[in-house]
């Protein structure tokens, strides 16, 4: 897949600025504001009480902030912070051997834990639940389980794919928390923090030009704000302005939506090849030459979110909302 402007997925160029740009307390953590609210107090409370903090799973499309937040609530809780992935975790006796070397309290994140296999999570279970390890020593005849105490922990798990968790695992988790598409205002702020970490100076007015083309995801915006900042400096501006914003924004093929030529070929062809749907999802991505996979969990949540695209149980169709961005008629049923 070629890589777009506008993909919330984590690419080459974003690892190396991502961490500088990582908010380290919920009250620097933009947005958000009924997973922080409720993330909040469940903290404060394990704290009164002396007491790990209840597992929390967090689940929302790419780039939102789930593994930043993750690590705020470590730093929240004054633990240590550990970190691997579903992917990472291929036999059951590699998680054994992480969570036996946890400390009281600390925070285990578990990002895209939809993808831990079968096996390895069934360890999971009685080490959410009670805090203890079964594992069986020898084989054949002479195999017998024993069960190791394990600190209490808590386990952060990250999703994209929250449908896809099994329910015993889904419901070990004590705080499930959405996280939503940012407004353009938090985006706005966002692109403020991050120019002052970049020690660049923006107009307001551009800084919610970039907000509103971010498709709602801090990552977007700062992948953008600093592509705008690279022109506005060959430009020699002193501050980022909104003309060079804008002609920025047309260069990087970013639409005053945030949709680039992918979603326009996307909706595009929904509406010349199919009258505008509805449209088997497989369809479309052989049409297209994207994959359903990649289309479902990247590209349409935020057309969906825009109400650009609707799922109907006979596929995806395209709303009035979406001829009216592309200046079109919408076609008689
Ligand atoms: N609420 C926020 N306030 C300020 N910056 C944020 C916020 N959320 C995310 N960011 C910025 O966006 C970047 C991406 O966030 P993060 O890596 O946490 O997303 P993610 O949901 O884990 O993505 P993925 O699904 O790809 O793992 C962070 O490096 C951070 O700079
Ligand atoms: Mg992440």
């Amino acid at each position: 897949m070629q890589e777009r402007m506008i993909s919330s997925e984590l690419q080459e160029e974003d690892t190396s600025i991502e961490l500088s740009l990582r908010p380290t307390t919920l009250k620097q953590y933009i947005g958000q504001h009924k997973a922080k609210s409720n993330l909040g107090i469940f903290i404060e409370a394990a704290k009164l009480r002396n007491e790990s903090l209840d597992h929390v799973l967090l689940y929302g499309p790419p780039g939102l902030g789930k593994t930043t937040l993750a690590s705020i609530i470590a730093n929240e809780m004054d633990v240590q912070f550990r970190t691997t992935s579903g992917p990472a975790i291929e036999r059951a006796g590699d998680l054994a051997a992480i969570l036996s070397s946890l400390e009281a309290g600390d925070v285990l994140f578990i990002d895209e834990i939809h993808r831990l296999p079968r096996s390895v999570e069934e360890i999971l279970y009685p080490a959410m639940e009670d805090f203890c390890l079964d594992i069986v020593i020898g084989s054949g005849s002479s195999a017998r389980s024993v069960r190791l105490d394990l600190p209490p922990f808590t386990l952060v798990g990250a999703t994209t794919r929250a449908g896809l968790l099994t329910a015993p695992l889904r419901d070990r988790f004590g705080v499930l928390s959405r996280l939503e598409f940012y407004e353009t205002k938090d985006l706005c702020s966002i692109v403020e923090r991050t120019s002052e970490i970049f020690d660049v100076l923006i107009q307001s007015d551009a800084a919610v030009e970039i907000a509103r083309r971010s498709r709602g995801t801090p990552r977007i915006a700062n992948r953008l704000l600093k592509r705008v900042r690279d022109i506005s400096q060959v430009r020699g501006e002193e501050e980022i302005s909104l003309a060079t914003t804008k002609s920025a924004l047309e260069m990087l093929q970013v639409d005053p939506a945030g949709l680039d030529h992918i979603d326009h070929k996307f909706l595009i062809t929904i509406m010349d090849g199919f009258n505008g749907g509805p449209v088997g999802l497989d369809t479309i991505a052989a049409t297209i030459g994207e994959e359903s996979q990649t289309i479902e969990d990247v590209y349409e949540p935020f057309l969906l979110q825009m109400g650009f695209i609707q799922r109907t149980p006979r596929g995806r169709q395209v709303t009035p909302k979406a001829y009216e961005h592309f200046n079109r008629e919408v076609p008689e049923a």
